[in-house]
């Protein structure tokens, strides 16, 4: 379901240092992984489709039914195929696991006779009519039962315009609506209880709704909200009924029906003791086709400020204001800092993919300064980091140098949610830490940002102490569900084990080797951040980064290699016992290594690759088990939608594969790193409904992509990017605020292989440069591409800068 509408045309806007003056809004494509292979949901991106700013708190669009239980994915609200419950305010974009969010809704029905049951939102869902037209700002759908509903969305405030046909019109707003997980998860959301007012005889209402759970197992949250009509109802009735959703412990229903909801006249409902369901019924006359529109904003502080939101960021009630307005925002914030060549001779679907993975990538987190309900500080805050784990790879890196301003913003939040929440978080969501899949990756977020120098208004001072707190206090448990062993709420779980026994060991703890392995890079991202704020601990945190080689079994064979990662007990010795490297159990919770294989992961230790690739036997064998790693047909670990029907063992749709095609750069075989990094770009990432393999993951798949077209990858926590091979032409890219990255490039016709580079005009004889020479001031990368593979370089390889020998 989706089409795209022409482009808006030609808007005159302001830019940055690389000057714009076109709407590139345009080559967005708002569905790119909206579905997976089979045209539903499942194994797609989950990501949002709908109005929304960069970083912005108002994710607005539809939600839906679950078609199949078994294979629905509502995490972003919108799906290909589910029927319509509702038009609400926030969303996540490209997570999985349990859905979070789908709150403050509103649905327009055009009856409300039996068997319509307003508590039942399958007796009223509406399958939509033909396709969904979605673009920067703006969003159309049609409804089954005649209404046509476009909307557009501010920060903090959204609008709707209602077009209704000739008869009853009714808009419900349910308090009590959110995204529902599947049943029996343990990990579902629920709603706790609200309030709503009606206000100006209807014309307005304001209130509260209160939800927990989700995706992270997060604690209760709030959110306030005022919404408003441009026409008066003529009718305006509050509601409340028995709350039956099947709350895990709390159910409060038996088994008969859904009840009825009780209407009636009064103008303020509390849900009270039992968390009753709450809402209005707005109806207008029964008469002419008519639009009726509605903004609404929200806030986790007060619903004046939500109203204040209206006022500030809608002021008109014109959709059309709004979605003028948002697509100068997105062009101005992001698009127009990144030029290409857009005449006869551009390759369109590049460009495409270009400014769609640009959009995605600025979905979250969410920029919730002016809204902690938490504590006072004058500190930014953030939320929905979905999750560090998934991000701290790549995606961070260009935030760096694409949004210095929200990058040390986000810096600053997460730094005062250490400050004031104890431990800086690896996935938020709903103002609430959780769930750390392996390390604690702010660790490495911070240090990234910290070795290419970003200072600004963050206290390093704080940022160390939050670092080190992570490398030293152990997480209370959280008995999650999940993983009952450990903490999954924040810090490292698995900390007792790292201390004592410098690894993490399988009868302990989960997850063994793949929390060794981002533990150790933990700590030397601690060991970067410490030699500028407190030297005496960098040897310490250095030697811990170290600490994989103490899983590394030199005895394990497969495939014809020797030596990898392997289980080992806390007793010392590693547990053989049917150990293949090939699998692990599912790569879930509870399995060794997570979302990837041992094999995989023994390729995972960016900060040492000199031991890595002596103690795989040196550079010529490093070399074929690498090129193994992208043999078809050699993967046997299931991993369900997660495997986007990936046969080799590399996975680029789970993130701790993204360095691994790149590797061959530490070898000075740069000329595989292109040709292996393009072969799954090309496979993988398509100007599609299914055009990226699997979940977006708060748009860390779209930045792995971004950095493949520029031609270059950063290495996280070192000032350090590897060269690779563009695939524009010319390409001019502010950095730093001020800056202009330029990076050209010829031959691009003949083929994609390295023939020489030059930066900022001397000729670069190395497949690797450093973030000051061309990411600060700006600077000028010059390739010479060509279809024949060619030795270029010569000079010395990337850096590794976590180097120690353990004995
Ligand atoms: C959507 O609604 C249609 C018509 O009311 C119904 O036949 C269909 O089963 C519904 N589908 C879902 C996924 O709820
Ligand atoms: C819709 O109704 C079903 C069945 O009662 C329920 O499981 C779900 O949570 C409701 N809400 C939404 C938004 O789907
Ligand atoms: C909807 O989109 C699909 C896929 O792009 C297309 O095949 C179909 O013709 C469209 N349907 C309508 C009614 O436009
Ligand atoms: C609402 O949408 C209809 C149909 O597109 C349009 O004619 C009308 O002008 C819109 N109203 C506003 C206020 O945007
Ligand atoms: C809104 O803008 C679009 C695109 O410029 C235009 O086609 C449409 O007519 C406008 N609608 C109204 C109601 O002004
Ligand atoms: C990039 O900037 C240079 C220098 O200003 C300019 O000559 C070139 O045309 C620009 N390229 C693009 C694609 O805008
Ligand atoms: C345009 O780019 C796409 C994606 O890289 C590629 O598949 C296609 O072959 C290119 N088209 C032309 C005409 O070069
Ligand atoms: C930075 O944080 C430390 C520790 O909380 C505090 O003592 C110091 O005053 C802060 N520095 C600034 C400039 O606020
Ligand atoms: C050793 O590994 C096997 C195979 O995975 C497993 O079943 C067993 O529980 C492990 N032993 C210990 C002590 O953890
Ligand atoms: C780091 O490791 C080296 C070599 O094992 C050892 O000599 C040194 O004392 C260690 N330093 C710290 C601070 O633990
Ligand atoms: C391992 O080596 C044997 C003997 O040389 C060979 O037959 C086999 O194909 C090799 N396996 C792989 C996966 O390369
Ligand atoms: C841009 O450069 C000017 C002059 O050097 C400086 O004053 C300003 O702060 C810079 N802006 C950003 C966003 O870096």
């Amino acid at each position: 379901m989706r089409s795209r509408l022409s482009p808006l045309g030609l808007i005159s806007l302001l830019a940055g240092s690389v000057a714009a003056s076109q709407d590139l809004s345009q080559y967005v494509n708002a569905f790119i992984g909206s579905e997976g292979p089979d045209g539903t949901g499942y194994g797609g991106g989950d990501i949002f489709v709908g109005g929304t700013r960069p970083f912005g708190v108002v994710k607005l669009g539809i939600d839906s039914t679950a078609v199949d239980w078994s294979t629905a994915v509502l995490n972003g609200g919108w799906t290909p195929d589910g029927n319509v419950t509702g038009f609400s305010m926030m969303h996540e974009s490209g997570t999985g696991g349990e859905p979070k969010y789908g709150l403050i809704s509103q649905m327009p029905l055009t009856t409300v006779d039996a068997p319509v049951n307003i508590l039942d939102n399958l007796t009223y869902s509406q399958p939509r009519v033909g396709n969904d037209t979605a673009k920067v700002g703006y969003f159309k759908t049609q409804l089954k039962n005649g209404v046509a509903i476009e909307l557009s969305a501010s920060r903090h405030a959204g609008i709707m315009n209602y077009s209704f046909p000739e008869g009853q019109k009714h808009v419900l707003v349910d308090v009590s609506h959110f995204l529902p997980g599947s049943p029996g998860d343990a990990n579902g959301q629920f709603y706790t209880g609200g309030e709503i007012q009606i206000e100006e005889d209807g014309k307005a209402y304001s209130g509260y709704g209160t939800y927990i759970g989700g995706w992270n197992n997060g604690a209760s949250f709030t959110v306030y909200f005022w919404g408003e009509f441009s026409e008066k109802p003529d009718e305006a009735q509050a509601f409340s009924g028995a709350n039956t959703s099947p709350m895990p412990r709390y159910h409060n229903h038996d088994n008969s029906p859904i009840p009825q909801a009780t209407l009636g006249k009064s103008q303020i409902l509390t849900s009270g003791p039992m968390n009753d369901r709450i809402g209005l019924l707005l109806s207008w006359k029964d008469g002419a086709a008519s639009h009726i529109i509605s903004r609404v904003g929200i806030s986790f502080i007060s619903a004046a400020k939500a109203r204040s939101y209206i006022q500030k960021e809608i002021p008109s009630w014109k959709l059309n204001d709004t979605v003028t307005d948002a697509v100068k925002e997105w062009n101005e914030d992001v698009f127009n800092k990144v030029q290409v060549p857009l005449d006869a001779s551009a390759n369109m679907t590049r460009v495409t993919l270009l400014y769609s993975s640009l959009y995605f990538m600025h979905m979250m987190p969410s920029d919730r300064t002016g809204e902690n309900p938490l504590w006072d500080s004058a500190e930014p805050f953030w939320d929905d980091f979905y999750t560090m784990w998934d991000i701290f790879r790549c995606t961070v890196s260009f935030y760096h140098i694409f949004q210095p301003a929200y990058y040390e913003s986000m810096i600053r939040g997460v730094i005062n949610i250490y400050k004031h929440g104890g431990y800086m978080p690896d996935g938020r969501s709903g103002n609430w830490n959780g769930l750390v899949q392996g390390g604690s990756d702010a660790d490495n977020v911070l240090a990234d940002a910290y070795v290419k120098g970003l200072r600004g208004a963050v206290n390093w001072t704080e940022g160390y102490m939050a670092m080190k707190k992570d490398a030293e206090v152990t997480p209370y448990n959280t008995f999650d569900p999940t993983d009952l062993t450990a903490s999954t709420k924040e810090g490292r779980g698995a900390l007792d084990d790292w201390k004592e026994l410098g690894y993490v060991s399988q009868d302990h703890n989960t997850r063994c080797i793949s929390r060794t392995v981002e533990y150790a890079l933990n700590d030397f991202a601690v060991s970067q951040v410490a030699k500028g704020e407190m030297p005496c601990d960098v040897e310490k945190y250095l030697n811990r980064s170290a600490n994989w080689q103490n899983i590394w079994d030199p005895s394990v064979k497969s495939l014809n290699f020797t030596g990898f990662l392997a289980p080992k007990l806390s007793n010392g010795k590693f547990n053989s016992s049917d150990y293949n490297p090939l699998l692990c159990d599912g790569c879930e919770w509870q399995s060794i290594t997570y979302e990837g294989v041992p094999w995989e992961y023994s390729f995972v230790i960016p900060h040492d690759v000199k031991t890595l690739i002596k103690l795989m036997g040196g550079a010529d064998t490093f070399e074929d088990r690498l090129d193994l790693m992208f043999k078809p047909n050699m993967s046997v670990q299931s991993l369900g939608a997660n495997g986007a029907g990936i046969t080799t063992l590399i996975n680029i749709g789970n993130e701790p594969d993204f360095a691994t095609p790149y590797l061959y750069n530490y070898i000075n075989k740069q000329s595989k790193s292109v040709e292996q990094s393009r072969t799954l770009a090309n496979q993988y990432f398509k100007d599609a409904a299914y055009g990226i393999p699997g979940n977006s993951d708060a748009g860390a798949m779209n930045s792995w992509l971004l950095w493949q077209m520029l031609g270059i990858y950063p290495i996280v926590t070192q000032p350090v990017y590897l060269l690779a091979s563009p695939w524009f032409p010319d390409l001019n890219m502010t950095v730093n605020g001020n800056s202009t990255l330029r990076i050209s490039a010829t031959g691009l016709d003949e083929g994609y292989y390295v023939q020489s580079v030059k930066i900022n005009g001397k000729q670069w004889t190395k497949n690797w440069f450093e973030h000051g020479e061309v990411m600060t001031k700006g600077g000028h990368i010059e390739f010479e591409l060509g279809k024949e593979v060619k030795a270029w370089e010569s000079g010395e390889v990337p850096p590794s800068p976590g180097h120690v020998e353990l004995k």
